[in-house]
């Protein structure tokens, strides 16, 4: 069983690269062939929207670091997404990865109502999915802060079902502030994602 683990955090060893590690390490224990991928280190270009994927689908024209990243991620078998919050959503690095899934998708007219289209995506659909969410601000957040958290999830819950994964999990940290060891200091939050992560393993 192979499983990637992306880290969409800029910064380097810090909570989001830690959680997607354990995440990973637990999933190893358990016999997975295991990979983390640092898009800080990948030269990745956001998608043009050109449509060329809508002809050959599964296929991104775009030539970068994300051309393989995206094929591996159609043959193996769970994937670890971890971002840092950025502007109460994910990072930059993040966005630009999940625009990219544009190329999975595609369009058929509703078989039972003609005129309206359904999403359809080229993903394998037994892949499963672990997003690993850190963030500055506590849990509960602020009533008025605590609405743009639960559109965040909201949001998330849409890559898997625009990509037609079936199995998908959200992993919180919470109160990070700006410290990059806070995770690493946390050892029931490490052990929630080793367990997460082995929890892949099927
Ligand atoms: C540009 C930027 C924007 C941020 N925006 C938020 C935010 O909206 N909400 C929040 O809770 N934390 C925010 N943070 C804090 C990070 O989410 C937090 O430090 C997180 O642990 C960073 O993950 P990392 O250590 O993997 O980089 C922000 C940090 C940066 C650098």
């Amino acid at each position: 069983m192979k499983i990637i683990g992306i880290n969409a955090s800029p910064r380097k060893n810090a909570n989001t690269q830690t959680l997607v590690e354990s995440a990973l390490n637990g999933a190893a224990e358990k016999g997975a062939e295991i990979r983390l991928v640092n898009l800080r280190e990948l030269n990745i270009n956001g998608c043009t929207g050109c449509g060329r994927c809508k002809k050959d689908i599964g296929k991104c024209v775009q030539k970068d670091d994300l051309t393989t990243l995206l094929q591996d991620m159609t043959t193996c078998n769970a994937i670890v997404m971890g971002t840092p919050v950025h502007w109460y959503h994910v990072s930059a690095q993040f966005k630009m990865l999940v625009d990219r899934f544009y190329c999975f998708s595609y369009y058929v007219e509703n078989p039972e109502k003609r005129g309206e289209y359904i999403m359809k995506s080229v993903f394998p659909p037994g892949n499963s999915l672990l997003f690993i969410i850190s963030r500055g601000d506590p849990e509960p957040a602020a009533p008025h802060y605590s609405q743009l958290y639960d559109h965040l999830n909201e949001w998330l819950a849409i890559i898997p079902h625009e990509l037609g994964v079936g199995k998908y999990k959200i992993l919180h940290q919470h109160g990070a502030g700006l410290d990059r060891q806070s995770a690493k200091n946390d050892a029931a939050l490490l052990e929630k994602a080793k367990s997460a992560g082995a929890g892949l393993v099927i």
